[in-house]
């Protein structure tokens, strides 16, 4: 009996030592909490390599959050004057951890009432789109640069962006993704920082913090222009490839 109760201490001795030296090699532990759900929560006892997680850190209040956390952290904010003009905040929606996960610009009408991402008109144009690479809602993770609409869908102020991106930092932190799309001008130009035209930004892999990130056109883009459908399923395909590769 005692002879199996040191061998169960010297397994949690070494295991602790194992995890310790995870943690000083810079991996991430994300402790389980429950099952696995839309909304992120129970994320399993994972560990993540550097090169896949975000260096900026969040801010102190979300540092190391299960999704649900953070999500809870974002239905209160009040950090911007979004606070006061939105109907509900739109965290984000589909699987933790995803392989991709696409970013857009900021809630419209549709989204603002629902609380859910692209479940609008342009929405469902990225369900079809991601359906036309083998790819569901449920398969990948959406979000926004922007968790709240701005006001008659005016472009975010710089403000806003700067208050809001610690939450996509700390939720790129929870999903893991291999890929990032970024989903039209708005939200190529503000993660990758800079003003460089989508047409020019697009179908090309850039980096976001460790993470490559293919900007493409944004479905509202689209709808309104349909004959980019065409280059913008130049990019769908990369992102397949990429997918099946990596
Ligand atoms: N446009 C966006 O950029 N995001 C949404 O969630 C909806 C429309």
């Amino acid at each position: 009996m005692d002879d199996s109760l040191d061998q169960f201490r010297d397994i949690l001795r070494r295991t602790g030592n194992c995890l310790e030296e995870l943690r000083q090699a810079g991996f991430v532990v994300i402790p389980r909490e429950g099952s696995e759900s839309n909304t992120g929560a129970g994320l399993g006892t994972q560990t993540s390599h550097p090169a896949e997680s975000p260096p900026a850190a969040p801010p102190a209040e979300i540092k190391n959050p299960s999704l649900e956390s953070l999500a809870h952290t974002v239905t209160g904010c009040r950090k911007c004057g979004l606070a006061g003009t939105r109907g509900k905040t739109v965290f984000g929606s589909g699987m933790v951890p995803a392989p991709v996960l696409f970013i857009g610009e900021a809630p419209g009408a549709e989204e603002d009432r629902q609380g859910l991402p692209f479940v609008g008109r342009a929405g469902q144009l990225l369900t079809k789109m991601l359906g036309a690479i083998s790819l569901n809602r449920e398969a990948v993770y959406i979000t926004n640069v922007l968790k709240c609409r701005p006001p008659g869908n005016r472009d975010p102020l710089p403000d806003e962006v700067t208050q809001c991106e610690p939450y996509l930092l700390a939720q790129l932190q929870c999903v893991r993704p291999r890929l990032i799309v970024a989903l039209g001008r708005h939200a190529a130009q503000t993660l990758l920082k800079t003003d460089t035209p989508i047409g020019r930004l697009r179908g090309c892999f850039h980096d976001y913090h460790g993470i490559p990130i293919l900007p493409t056109y944004h479905p509202a883009y689209l709808l309104r222009n349909p004959a980019e459908k065409r280059k913008a399923w130049e990019d769908l395909k990369k992102v397949r490839a990429f997918l099946d590769q990596s």
